[in-house]
């Protein structure tokens, strides 16, 4: 007997027989059916037609995961404005993100893997266009015909991108033309969730809560890029002062232990989840040790001093090519002022602070700098293990310093495994056992890039508080270093 627990939106594509007898059969008259809080589980056996020998298969179709279904018969206003107050506080995040910018500051593009903030703007507008509006609103028109092609990113199955090197290139349409593409969209969502029958509903919020979820990602890549590119500027423009407690005394290191034995990792179905998170599923763990906080600037530090980035026997050999190739001698950001480390903040130039957790690695340093420290990377599954759940807590965007901040106090059990910084793991970004992709052109979200990056986990100081979760899975090129990115050890 073999289960399958897939979410909803992943409609049946996967099992033929099934296939048919789920779409025809109306949801009520479905057997199986069991609700518990408010989800629907749906619970299908029945005798594989070829093999007498492979008895029967059971499928659980949870309605959660992507969406919170809408009973039908219970669509009422408050649904409705839910959604739409949700929508508009994301949407006009965004924006206030954007507000300590110049004009000149939305159109630049220093580097391929960077993207200017005028294209932020109005990709993520294009998403809601793409996947929503030009399928759910009849008659829908863009603003204009070519915003389908200079706004897509990578998705291939809805048409050729533009450049992505290239994006920093195009001033027109203007940031002001940007702002009334958003603008339009928004009235166009809005009046959409508003005026959706009821039989539509459930599918149109469910792409409005990938739509929203996308746009976060992309606040924090906002706000990355734009302290990529203001760092490359020998001004070292400050994007906004925002003073944050400064600790002089951090708790000690220390280790907290985990038996070995199966546990039970990914996403459960309570709450939105992205494919990549699905299926839960159990895995075997070796006892393992993870570090109570994260690595901070002093100890790293300690690492450079020892001629850590000189010394191959650290290193990968990937990473000390990277070294080698790109010069580094510290952290991204870091420079030596007057014989002290300063480095670039979203708030300006400042002194490194050593309490605060380091931040800008690569995973080649990461990995180097646990080797020096005698010690390695946790994997993505010992870290979920040791996370527990996330309450809420954390240095995030919110906050409003985006910078990662010293401990102040240890807690029981790990300490800082939300908000910071990302923190590096040592595994590779692979799909889970079972895993499906979304259908259609959404499934090019994640699944495409299972290959050559490594996970990481937690959020940062530039993540939406209502973006993280135990199970998120990020992930980057190993070399990358621009994202708020630091370390954590394990043993
Ligand atoms: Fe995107």
């Amino acid at each position: 007997m073999s289960q399958l627990i897939i979410p909803y939106m992943l409609k049946p594509h996967i099992l033929p027989p099934l296939t048919k007898s789920l779409s025809e059969a109306p949801e009520k008259d479905l057997p199986g059916e069991e609700r518990r809080n408010q989800h629907v589980f749906y619970r299908y056996e029945w005798i594989h037609g070829h093999n007498p020998n492979i008895i029967s298969f059971i499928l659980t179709m949870n309605a959660e995961p992507l969406m919170q279904k809408t009973e039908r018969t219970d669509l009422s206003d408050s649904v409705r404005e839910e959604l739409m107050n949700r929508y508009r506080t994301v949407r006009s995040f965004t924006e206030e993100l954007t507000s300590p910018l110049e004009t000149e500051d939305y159109v630049i593009q220093v580097a391929e893997h960077t993207s200017p903030a005028k294209w932020h703007l109005a990709h993520t507008s294009w998403f809601f266009e793409t996947f929503l509006l030009a399928k759910e609103k009849p008659g829908y028109q863009s603003l204009h015909p070519q915003y389908s092609y200079l706004f897509n990113s990578y998705y291939l199955q809805t048409g050729v991108p533009h450049c992505r090197a290239r994006r920093g290139n195009i001033s027109r349409p203007t940031v002001r033309e940007v702002f009334e593409y958003r603008a339009s969209v928004d009235r166009h969502v809005l009046e959409l969730i508003e005026q959706s029958n009821k039989d539509r509903f459930s599918d149109i919020a469910s792409i409005i809560k990938i739509g929203l979820n996308h746009e976060q990602q992309h606040q924090e890549l906002l706000l990355t890029d734009l302290k990529f590119m203001f760092a490359q500027n020998p001004l070292y423009p400050v994007y906004r002062k925002a003073e944050r407690p400064r600790i002089h005394s951090i708790p000690e290191h220390d280790w907290i232990s985990f038996d070995e034995g199966i546990y039970h990792v990914g996403h459960s179905g309570n709450g939105f989840g992205y494919d990549n998170e699905f299926p839960r599923h159990k895995t075997y763990l070796h006892s393992f040790q993870i570090a109570s906080r994260l690595v901070t600037n002093g100890e790293y530090m300690e690492f450079i001093e020892d001629g850590g980035y000189d010394e191959p026997r650290w290193w990968l050999e990937e990473g000390y090519s990277a070294v080698g190739k790109e010069g580094w001698e510290s952290p991204l950001y870091w420079t030596r002022k007057e014989g002290e480390w300063h480095y670039f903040t979203l708030g300006g130039l400042e002194k490194v602070d050593p309490g605060e957790p380091v931040c800008h690695v690569s995973y080649f340093e990461a990995d180097a700098f646990a080797r020096w420290a005698g010690c390695r990377l946790p994997t993505e599954q010992e870290w979920e293990i040791a996370a527990g759940d996330f309450t809420g807590e954390g240095n995030f965007v919110e906050k409003g310093y985006r910078q990662p901040m010293a401990l102040r106090t240890s807690g029981a059990g790990a300490n800082q495994m939300y908000g910071d910084v990302w923190e590096w793991t040592g595994s590779p970004y692979t799909p889970y056992p079972g895993y499906e992709p979304l259908p259609g052109a959404l499934g090019e979200y994640n699944g495409k890039f299972m290959c050559n990056q490594y996970v990481l986990r937690g959020g940062s100081c530039a993540t939406s508080r209502a973006h993280i979760r135990r199970t998120y899975r990020n992930f980057f090129y190993p070399d990358k270093r621009w994202q708020f990115m630091g370390i954590r050890l394990a043993r």
